[in-house]
């Protein structure tokens, strides 16, 4: 039988005490395939956590007048604060301070060593600070860093190499075998025409010019220099090369790594090659995804369009940020973000779809039936349709899943509520309800509507688990497993419903 295990990462974050909604954004979506492939069977892990070493933090902290260590400890609940706030549910947070974090990036260091793929020689190169990356002068944009646009500064210093060359063979070989590693492709032409193709060079992997790092224990003028670090935390939160590698047993290899695509690099060059020295099998896909943009460009504090999160979610709700960072971008491009797009998506989808149809239905089923739930055998020349396209949605669903199709799952689920909208349309339960010889028909139109909404908010449960909690609460049900979905007809009969209540209000729109 097959193994249903599921393993997913985000990139561990620079600690800050300034995400913003791009930074919600890897976490949510990997948040909600953790939660759909849990629902859907999988014994699932979910890690995020924060890379919390390097040169910046050590200046940060020294201006604070702190330690590195005291600095990071003071900003990290930011991180975790902001998680909590949105529903984030992992499995694990890996901080890379972490001990057991420490020494394992300790022990791959040393066998990287003792095998010969890393050895002792001298960087000289163009570095940028504020991204901690050297740079070859082919790589600078207009002579400044490629990534932040900064000046780079020479730099010269002793530096252990990891000669990923050794392995871009190797590399190559296995992206072109196995077409999913890289998602989507355009990133894995832009990766093997790029930077492998006109060939590799070392790796610096430490650096003695600053000591906020995890220290090379056979050369203490050594810390272990980022992305070693940082990419181990894949492997060190499974216990690799720990005492307890159970869970490392169990997940690894990783089913996907989700990352931004300024970040695909690292991920699908250095990680699998570290990965292939280590004798270790490789993640079965890193997918790449855009950024969230405002007006076109990055978002940050010092472009003046940085607003903290934690107001978009207190005044519009979890769950509204939750659906526009999973339904509003094709999942893989980039996408705009504003405050008017998150009120316009929630308004046209939560409010006018779904929460309109929640509360009419269940207000109607108050009014009709004094909210207990009965059903007859007359049926309507609607029916059919809105049960058959119900019961097809959980196929569409693990189908656009499979494919990491994102928003395209979450609108296969919308149309179930769209649909139901439309029966109310067709068969006008308002007129059915005046005439007497009609009341069974008003009584299967109410049920066959309840019924599709019970069925529409489990599989809504993974991208929006407040609302769907919601929505069980107020059809007053406990048949929320995704088993009772495959049938038309778990939501009992006699059931009381609790008195309706808006699950999403029409938000005013002020620009209207
Ligand atoms: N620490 C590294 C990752 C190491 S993983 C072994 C890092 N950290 S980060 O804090 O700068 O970024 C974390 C993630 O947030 C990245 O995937 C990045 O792409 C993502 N985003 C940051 N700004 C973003 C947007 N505006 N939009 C979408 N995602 C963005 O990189």
């Amino acid at each position: 039988m097959e193994n249903k295990k599921f393993y997913v990462t985000t990139p561990i974050y620079y600690p800050s005490a300034n995400f913003h909604i791009g930074h919600c954004y890897t976490t949510i979506i990997a948040d909600a395939i953790a939660r759909y492939k849990k629902q859907n069977g999988y014994d699932t892990f979910f890690i995020t956590g924060s890379d919390e070493h390097g040169l910046k933090i050590e200046k940060k902290a020294k201006e604070a007048g702190v330690t590195p260590k005291e600095y990071v400890d003071r900003i990290i609940e930011n991180a975790k604060d902001l998680w909590k706030s949105l529903g984030i549910e992992y499995d694990k947070f890996i901080r890379t301070t972490d001990e057991e974090h420490v020494a394992t990036v300790q022990k791959i260091f040393k066998k990287l060593y003792d095998q010969g793929d890393i050895y002792k020689g001298e960087y000289s190169g163009l570095y940028c600070t504020p991204c901690e990356s050297f740079w070859t002068e082919s790589q600078l944009v207009d002579g400044k860093c490629p990534d932040c646009g900064r000046d780079v500064e020479e730099a010269h210093e002793e530096a252990y190499f990891f000669k990923l060359s050794n392995y871009a063979d190797r590399l190559v070989e296995h992206i072109e075998s196995h077409p999913e590693f890289i998602q989507p492709t355009s990133r894995k032409n832009e990766m093997i025409n790029n930077f492998i193709k006109p060939g590799l060079e070392d790796l610096c992997v430490s650096r003695t010019s600053f000591k906020w790092g995890v220290p090379v224990d056979f050369d203490s003028n050594h810390v272990v220099y980022v992305w070693v670090d940082a990419l181990s935390n894949y492997i060190s939160a499974l216990g690799y090369l720990s005492d307890n590698d159970e869970l490392f047993k169990k997940f690894w290899p990783a089913d996907l790594h989700i990352v931004g695509k300024e970040i695909v690099r690292f991920h699908t060059i250095i990680w699998p090659i570290m990965l292939m020295a280590l004798d270790l099998p490789l993640p079965k896909q890193v997918f790449g995804h855009g950024w969230l943009v405002i007006d076109g460009g990055k978002i940050s504090k010092s472009s003046g369009n940085y607003k903290d999160p934690r107001e978009y979610i207190e005044a519009y709700g979890k769950d509204a940020v939750r659906y526009f960072a999973l339904r509003e971008v094709p999942f893989g491009n980039d996408g705009n973000f504003s405050e008017i797009a998150l009120i316009n998506r929630t308004n046209a989808d939560l409010a006018n779809v779904l929460g309109n149809l929640v509360n009419r239905t269940i207000a109607m089923n108050k009014k009709y039936f004094n909210n207990v739930v009965v059903k007859s055998d007359k049926s309507t020349e609607f029916d059919e349709e809105l049960i058959s396209e119900t019961l097809k949605t959980k196929e569409i669903v693990d189908k656009y899943m499979d494919e990491l199709k994102v928003p395209e799952a979450i609108d296969a689920i919308m149309e179930i509520f769209r649909r139901c909208n439309k029966y109310i349309d067709e068969t006008t339960p308002w007129l059915l309800a005046k005439d007497e010889s009609r009341h069974d028909e008003l009584k299967t139109v109410i049920y066959n509507l309840l019924e599709s909404i019970r069925i529409g908010a489990i599989l809504l449960r993974p991208f929006l688990p407040d609302t769907s909690e919601e929505i069980f609460r107020q059809l007053n049900t406990q048949k929320t497993s995704l088993e009772s979905v495959k049938e038309f007809g778990g939501l009992s009969l006699g059931t009381v419903l609790n008195d309706p209540e808006p699950i999403f209000k029409r938000i005013e729109n002020k620009e209207e």
